[in-house]
C-alpha cells in the first residue's frame, strides 16, 4: 500500500476539506467551523500553516493554523473572534504565536498517529518562523459526559491530572501541550455548553 502523504493546503481540495470538518463535528454549529470559501481563504493566505494527510487522493486528515499575538492577561476568546473571517482572516505574518485553528482526522484513520504528524508538521512550522509555540481552544469532546456534575474547569483539571481520558485533550496533552485555563462561549455547541480549554504547547528553540 502507498504511504500517507502530507502536503499543504492547495484550492482545489476545499470541497474535500469542507466535507472533512462537516464530518468531524457532527454538533458543532456549522457557522463555527470553516467552509469551502473559508478553505479556498486559507489555500490564498497561509497555505504554509495548512497541513492535509493524503490516502491516494482520499483526504484523511487536516491541520490548520495562522499566526497573531496574544494576551495571556486577557485569554478570553471565541473561535471567531480571536480568528476573524473564515478563520484566517487575522493572520499576522509578525504575530508571535500559532494559533491552531482546526485539526481533525478522519474517524476511520484514527489512533495511527495522523494526529501527531499534524502536530510535528505545525510545531516544525513554528521552529522555522521562529514563534513562541502553538495556542489554541482544545475541544474537550468528553465534557458532554460529566457537565452535569463538574464544571468544565474540574474536567479540564482531571484530564490534566490524567484521572479522566478525553479523546481530544489527552491527545493534545501527550503532544506536549499544557492546560492554561478554559474558554467560555468559545464555539457554539450545546453538547459541550460552548466551553472549550485553553492549550499551549511552547516551543523551546524560539530566540528573542
Ligand atoms: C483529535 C484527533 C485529531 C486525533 O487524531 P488521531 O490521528 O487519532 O491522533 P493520533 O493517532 O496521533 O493519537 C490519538 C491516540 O491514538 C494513539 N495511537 C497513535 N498511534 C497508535 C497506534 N498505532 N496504535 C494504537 N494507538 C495509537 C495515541 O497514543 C493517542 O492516544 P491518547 O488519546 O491516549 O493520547 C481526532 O481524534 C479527531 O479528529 N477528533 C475529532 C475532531 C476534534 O476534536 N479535533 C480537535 C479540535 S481541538
Amino acid at each position: 500500500m502507498p504511504p500517507l502523504r502530507y502536503v499543504n493546503l492547495t484550492p482545489e481540495f476545499a470541497p474535500k476539506c469542507e466535507a472533512l470538518e462537516l464530518l468531524s463535528f457532527p454538533d458543532t454549529e456549522p457557522a463555527d467551523l470553516i467552509d469551502e470559501e473559508g478553505f479556498r481563504a486559507y489555500a490564498k493566505i497561509f497555505p504554509e500553516g495548512f497541513f492535509l494527510c493524503l490516502d491516494g487522493e482520499r483526504l484523511v486528515g487536516q491541520g490548520a493554523g495562522i499566526f497573531l499575538d496574544f494576551d495571556f492577561d486577557h485569554p478570553q476568546h471565541s473561535i471567531a473572534e480571536i480568528t476573524g473571517e473564515h478563520q484566517c482572516g487575522n493572520h499576522d505574518p509578525d504575530g508571535d504565536w500559532y494559533y491552531g485553528t482546526d485539526i481533525v482526522v478522519s474517524a476511520d484513520y484514527r489512533r495511527r498517529g495522523i494526529g501527531k504528524c499534524l502536530y510535528e508538521l505545525r510545531k516544525d512550522v513554528v521552529r522555522r518562523y521562529n514563534k513562541k509555540g502553538i495556542i489554541a481552544g482544545g475541544h474537550i469532546v468528553g465534557f458532554a459526559d460529566h457537565k452535569h456534575h463538574m464544571s468544565a474547569a474540574e474536567y479540564v483539571d482531571k484530564v490534566s491530572k490524567r484521572e479522566l481520558y478525553d479523546a481530544t485533550l489527552t491527545f493534545q496533552l501527550d503532544n506536549g501541550f499544557e492546560v492554561r485555563g478554559v474558554l467560555a462561549d468559545y464555539l457554539d455547541e450545546p453538547a459541550l455548553d460552548n466551553w472549550a480549554a485553553l492549550i499551549v504547547w511552547e516551543n523551546s528553540d524560539h530566540r528573542s
